[in-house]
């Protein structure tokens, strides 16, 4: 099966050109003027639309035990969104708890993703515990293709693991030549003003936020940069929210030490005063780390141009409003989580390259390159290149419209960027030359999507 894409203009995160993509076989055999097809060929007429690499989410959560509940979606509808919103990979937290059994959690991950995915995936395996087999069963998980592995060092008692541990497993991670992602908040800090704010009677989810102050997510950065330096490992510190952290990481960068950040498109987007609307309305918007001072997103948005931020995810993680719920009587119970699989890309493009706060090619370095280039994807995905996959979205700059949890994918039943207008979306999507999404609706294959087996890279 062949596909020609003809006319598009074509964006990677370092060129811009007018030419046409000729598909064979799962990959991009040509990138040429006027290229002749063979007969059966599909063509798409791109006209006056761009060409972009298919969208990397590098922090997702689909299937999630998680604050007595489970994550909503599962990796159909997930990947469905992820789609229908331009992204055609995204990387899963495979997240046992402390109390599983590592290696049993990843053939759990897998075997849930397995068959049900639409796009194509990886994990980052979250390591919760440092036990005597740990070692052993991370090997193996390495082998089987899983390079990059995820800490908490929130989450007291769940999935957070206390410095030992985050000692362990980066030292091990150097060794293997596998990246670790790490979520950066003091648990110690965040149990003690839980505790106090509570017994004051502070429980809505206006007091999420005062819970995890800024300085928490500095310490927990500065605390896995500083491990990060004496292991020699390579870290990526994930949904970045606020310029007390940023410092902390550019700190230890201009160090010398191996550290990357993410942020989220919830950070750079909303901020603290959705979560302290009055009940159910706040719950929505409860993530850690928390919503922050509006201030903060102009320290995200520069940093992301500037390049000092990597990467743009969404740490995707829906819950409904029935199970934002269990958090009614005290905010230390509300599921953590906002999803949004499915709006980063369009609002990234309409609130970043729209509103001139990100060049063109850093939005799709951000949104795809630069996580291919450190979760070892490059170049099979992230650009488009001869022999790259065949991630193509052909994207609509003349579209607009307004987000709504009425005609989202996610399974969900509400959408935090209710109302936000995009101007632009993806018109095609294709994955490995798959025509998976047309005119901005799904109509490919539910099963098509592959897990993306990757090598160790020493960085
Ligand atoms: O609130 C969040 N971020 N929920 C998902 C779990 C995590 O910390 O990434
Ligand atoms: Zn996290
Ligand atoms: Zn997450």
């Amino acid at each position: 099966m062949s596909l020609l894409i003809k006319n598009g203009e074509i964006v990677t995160a370092d060129s811009r050109y007018h030419a046409d993509i000729y598909v064979e076989n799962e990959t991009v055999t040509r990138i040429g003027k006027d290229l002749e097809s063979s007969p059966g060929t599909e063509i798409i007429e791109a006209g006056d639309k761009l060409i972009f690499p298919g969208f990397i989410d590098p922090h997702v959560h689909v299937y999630l035990p998680f604050m007595a509940t489970f994550a909503k979606d599962t990796h159909e509808t997930a990947s469905i969104a992820a789609l229908v919103g331009g992204t055609t990979t995204y990387i899963e937290m495979c997240c046992p708890s402390r109390m599983d059994d590592t290696l049993e959690g990843y053939h759990l991950w897998k075997s849930k993703a397995e068959g049900n995915s639409a796009c194509d995936y990886t994990f980052h395996m979250a390591v919760t515990k440092f036990a005597g087999n740990t070692e052993a069963q991370l090997r193996e998980i390495v082998s089987d293709g899983i390079c990059s592995f995820k800490i908490f060092l929130a989450y007291k008692n769940f999935f957070g693991i206390d410095d030992g541990e985050m000692y362990q497993t980066l030292a091990l991670a150097r060794r293997l030549g596998v990246i670790v992602t790490a979520h950066c908040e003091n648990a110690e800090i965040i149990a003690r003003l839980q505790e106090s704010l509570l017994a004051e009677g502070k429980a809505g989810p206006e007091w999420h936020e005062p819970s995890r102050p800024e300085s928490v997510e500095a310490e927990g950065t500065n605390r896995f940069a500083t491990f990060l330096e004496h292991t020699g490992a390579s870290g990526y510190v994930v949904h970045l929210s606020c310029e007390a952290a940023l410092k902390a990481a550019l700190s230890a960068r201009e160090r010398g030490v191996k550290i990357h950040v993410e942020s989220v498109v919830p950070h750079l987007l909303l901020d603290k005063s959705y979560a302290e609307r009055q009940g159910l309305a706040g719950m929505e918007y409860v993530m850690s780390p928390p919503l922050r001072d509006k201030r903060n997103q102009n320290v995200l948005w520069n940093a992301l141009s500037a390049q000092l931020i990597d990467t743009v995810a969404t740490d995707h993680c829906p819950f409904d409003k029935e199970q934002k719920l269990l958090g009614k009587e005290a905010f230390t119970q509300i599921p953590n989580g906002i999803p949004g699989i499915e709006e980063r890309v369009n609002l990234l493009y309409t609130c970043g390259v729209n509103r001139g706060r990100l060049d063109l090619h850093r939005f799709v370095d951000a949104a795809s390159t630069r996580a291919a280039k450190l979760f070892g994807l490059f170049p099979r995905k992230g650009t488009i290149a001869i022999g790259s996959d065949a991630d193509l979205v052909v994207y609509d700059l003349a579209y607009r419209g307004a987000l709504s949890a009425k005609t989202q994918h996610s399974n969900n039943d509400y959408n935090a960027f209710e109302g936000f207008e995009i101007e632009g979306r993806p018109s095609v999507v294709t994955v490995r030359g798959k025509i998976q999404v047309r005119d901005g609706e799904f109509v490919g294959d539910r099963k098509l999507g592959r897990l993306l087996k990757r090598e160790p890279q020493y960085f």
